[in-house]
């Protein structure tokens, strides 16, 4: 899976490419938000919220959906193969500790700052960056080898979802 995307590339016509687009995507903000959770100690803060800005409006606008999506139609198609993971329920449990430390990330970014809160914050950019990672690499194990394998009628509607964002 290669994590370069090009801005100008024509756009992924197969389901895989389209999810592989928005998980190299993904990869790209988590690196940021791992250098962000690095550094932010010595950051000037209006310097690390425009960092967190730019971060936190990819999760909303692009991860939160592409997660509900995934548990809406992906991982129950995918569990419905003979050879399917079964593993959806799980899947979507990370997703929910997702949701969780985005929604923590948010609370602590628009707090008051103190030392306190901003090693909460720090501790919750590297947890968030390391579950996440974490989920789209299993993702990418379990689920994605099998998406060829769907029907053309519910591949054509995760593509529709896909081609919405992109
Ligand atoms: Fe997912
Ligand atoms: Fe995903």
């Amino acid at each position: 899976m290669t994590e370069h995307v090009d801005p100008v590339a024509p756009r992924p016509r197969t389901v895989q490419g389209l999810l592989a687009r928005e998980h190299a995507l993904l990869r790209r903000h988590l690196r940021q938000l791992r250098y962000i959770a690095e550094t932010m100690m010595k950051e000037q803060p209006l310097a690390l919220r425009d960092r967190l800005d730019a971060v936190l409006s990819f999760l909303h606008d692009d991860t939160l959906p592409h997660m509900e999506m995934e548990e809406t139609i992906i991982y129950a198609a995918v569990d419905r193969l003979p050879n399917g993971p079964h593993s959806g329920q799980a899947m979507a449990l990370d997703h929910q500790a997702i949701r969780a430390l985005v929604h923590e990330v948010d609370r602590l970014t628009s707090a008051q700052t103190s030392k306190k809160t901003a090693a909460k914050l720090q501790g919750a950019l590297f947890a968030l960056e390391a579950v996440t990672r974490l989920h789209i690499d299993k993702e990418e194990r379990l689920y994605t080898p099998l998406l060829n394998q769907l029907s053309p009628r519910v591949r054509a509607a995760i593509r529709a979802e896909l081609r919405e964002r992109s």
